[in-house]
Order: C-alpha cells, then structure tokens, then sequence
C-alpha cells in the first residue's frame, strides 16, 4: 500500500523541515494496538494495518484479546493504562472514546487530521465520535450496521417460508422452519450479543422515535412503557427457535451454523459477513441480508476507531502514520472489504463491494437524512459504561431466567439509566 500524498506534507510540517517521508520513517517508531480481533476473518482484516506500518518501517506490536465484543479488552487496558504502560492505540469506541479522553490520557491528533482534511472526508455522526473538546483524539476504521437480519435461502426455500419484514412474520418463518427439523436461529449467547439482538427487537417493535426516547435520551416513560414490555416479551419468544435453548458457541459460531444451514436465520451485525467471505459464500446471494424486521428504515451503528495514548517522542510520529494509515482509501478498502463493514469516508466508491455492504452504504445515507440514525447501546455508541453496563446484565439476565418478568426488567432498566451520568463533554 503506498503512504498518501499528505503524510509527506506532515512530515515535512511536523519537523519543521522538508523531510522526506521515508527519511521520517526511517528511524521507524514503534506502534501497538490493542484489540479483539482474534477470530479468523477479523484478524485477517487487522493484519492489512500490521502489514502496511511495517513497510513504513516501523515495529508493529499487538495485544489481542479473544473476546468478541471487547469486554474483557477494556479490562485489560484499563490495567495497562493505570500501571503506566499504555499501548499507542486502542481500539475503544463511541462514547468510550470521551470517556478515555476526559482522563486525559488521551494524545491529540488535531494535525494529522487538519493536514488530511477529515473534516470534509467524513460523516458528522463519525467525526463528532472521534473528537474530544473539538480535536481528534480517534481515528475511525469502519462502520458496522447492528440491524441485521441473516437469512440462509437455502433453507428458507425447504421450509416455503417468506422473507420476514415484521416480528409477526419472523415468527411465522421460524416456525416453518422449526417444521422441517433445523434450528430456525441461530444464536450467539454472550451478554454483549444478547443486548445488540434486543436493541434490534426494541427498534423493530417499537420504532425510532422509541429507541432514541428510551436509550438515548434515557426516558423514564419510554423505559416503563408498554413498547418497552412488548419488546421485552418478542425479545423472550426468541428463545424457543435458538439452538440447545440458547447459545451456539459465540457469534462466530452462530455465523457458522448459517453458513452450514444448520439454521435458517442469524441476528447479527455484518462483522458476521466476515466469516460468511471467508467460509466461501457471497453475500446478498448465497446469504439473504436484510434489516431486522420492523427496521428497515433505521441503522443503528457501530464504529470501530483507534483511539490514540500518549507516547514518547521517539514514537510520536509512528503513531501519526497509524492514524493517517487508517483513514488512507487503500486501507479504508481493503480493511472493510474483509471486515463486513464500509468504509467510513464517504469519497469511496462501493463498486468493489458486495450487494450487503452497497445497501449498507445507502441505508446509512438514507437514515442520516431521516433522522434514523441510531447509535448502538450495545457497541457502546449511546451511553457511558455506567449506564450500558448494568443494562447488558439486565437484558442477559432476563434472557436466562424464564422466571423474570417483563416489569422486574423495565424497573431494572430504569434504575440502570439512574445511574450518575459522568459522560464528558
Ligand atoms: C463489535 C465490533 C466489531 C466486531 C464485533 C465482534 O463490538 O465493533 O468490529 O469485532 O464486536 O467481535
């Protein structure tokens, strides 16, 4: 991949000199990234950024954390950062980013960004994530759509079911489905997984205007509200159509079983076409993508981003490259072809993308213009850890115990969104 134009320009700025950016990288700095890409076609997509700040020169470093999600990866780095060791760049996401940020521990990146003109390359809804008090402190890699619904033909066609476009067909589907003997869900059974797919069912039950009154704005009426309570309860019948009562081994291998047809649908976000690319099918033809049902005029997002520390000055401009290097369009495509989400500048063509990540791209255009846009609850993209955190246990714990009803849930979701808010601004 070949380093962009400007990075000469920063270069040369940055030192005060024209220096040439090979002579920059010369010296080579040293670069690590924590994340959690660790399953197959997720580290695959990594290893394009690997590949190209070691042609730059520099040492690449990386700690990686198998957990889908990134639960446990913010655990970690929050012990690599309290005892004095943080890495160049982690990868932390929406409202984290602040979060981080506000400990100011967080480096600036305001002139790569100025220098390369981010501004005018991305959506607001992505630069405004990636800036803290005006200035970037993250550089953004991809988005992911949350909303999805995953459906194998194959095994739609045997049944002589009908693509779902309501909760009310989903279900009318599954049990066709159920009837010639395959699991008509599969299903990922982690606590991160359990609220993305109830984030999917509350927008779809119901609607936008909902979702944001109750997760974004955090109303205490739409949280107790009789939407919340149908959501709740579409959200349980789910659990009847998923495989031995609830898990198939994470979403990996939920993606798997799709792909296999051992189950006829998936709600996942598109991280999941990842392992559909790599396992050989074509999405939009070999794998049905359409939005979950009752959604389809909404996308709720999910931004992956490296969220850049403080170095030392031998590694400062190292960590420049990185940043300019995620935003470059060679990795912007090569990254989010592998990836199963779109690039985030909007001066990429789609052409050499799938029919999945083409309507991904219009749907995202479409929603932003509809106000339908929505932050995802469970990446992290609407509400501070306080919030989400005790929210995630909630929505787990109402779907492992049968014995939970829908009113101890909504009273628990309202405590949770009580909790003191120290969001920062
Ligand atoms: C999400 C992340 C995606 C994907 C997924 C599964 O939180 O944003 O990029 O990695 O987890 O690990």
């Amino acid at each position: 991949m070949s380093r962009p134009a400007t990075r000469f320009t920063i270069a040369a700025l940055l030192a005060g000199f024209a220096a040439t950016p090979l002579a920059a990288s010369a010296a080579g700095g040293e670069v690590e990234v924590l994340h959690f890409w660790t399953r197959g076609a997720e580290a695959g997509a990594i290893g394009k950024l690997k590949e190209t700040l070691r042609s730059e020169g520099h040492t690449w470093k990386e700690f990686a954390v198998a957990d889908g999600g990134g639960g446990l990866a913010m655990v970690l780095l929050n012990s690599r950062v309290t005892s004095g060791n943080p890495p160049t760049a982690a990868q932390i996401k929406g409202v984290h980013i602040q979060e981080w940020a506000h400990t100011g521990r967080l480096s600036n990146i305001e002139d790569v960004a100025r220098a390369e003109k981010w501004d005018t390359l991305l959506p607001k809804v992505v630069s405004e994530t990636m800036k803290y008090q005006g200035y970037y402190v993250a550089a953004p890699l991809n988005v992911h759509r949350v909303n999805w619904l995953w459906i194998n033909p194959q095994v739609l066609k045997k049944a002589r079911a009908k693509v779902p476009t309501t909760w009310e067909e989903f279900f009318a589907t599954a049990d066709a489905i159920k009837q010639i003997g395959v699991t008509p869900l599969a299903y990922g059974g982690r606590s991160w997984l359990d609220l993305g797919t109830f984030e999917s069912v509350a927008i779809g039950v119901g609607g936008a205007e909902f979702y944001k009154r109750a997760f974004i704005k955090l109303e205490p009426s739409a949280l107790s509200s009789p939407q919340m309570e149908k959501t709740l309860q579409t959200f349980r019948r789910l659990k009847q159509y998923t495989v031995s009562n609830a898990t198939s081994g994470d979403w990996v291998g939920a993606t798997a079983l799709l792909n296999a047809g051992q189950a006829g649908m998936l709600l996942m976000g598109d991280w999941a076409k990842a392992e559909m690319l790599a396992a050989g099918k074509k999405p939009g033809i070999d794998l049905l993508c359409v939005a979950a049902p009752g959604t389809a005029d909404s996308f709720s997002f999910d931004i992956d981003s490296l969220a850049m520390f403080q170095v030392s000055p031998a590694n400062k401009q190292a960590q420049r490259d990185l940043a300019s290097d995620v935003m470059s369009k060679e990795f912007q495509i090569s990254f989010n072809l592998t990836k199963g989400s779109i690039p985030v500048r909007l001066d990429i063509s789609m052409e050499r993308f799938d029919e999945c990540a083409k309507r991904a791209s219009a749907d995202f255009k479409s929603s932003a213009k509809r106000g339908t846009l929505l932050p995802s609850l469970a990446h992290g993209m609407a509400q501070p850890s306080q919030i989400v955190a005790p929210m995630w246990e909630v929505i787990s714990q109402f779907w492992n115990q049968d014995k939970m009803t829908a009113q101890d849930a909504m009273a628990r979701l309202a405590a949770a969104a009580r909790a003191p808010n120290t969001r920062a601004e």
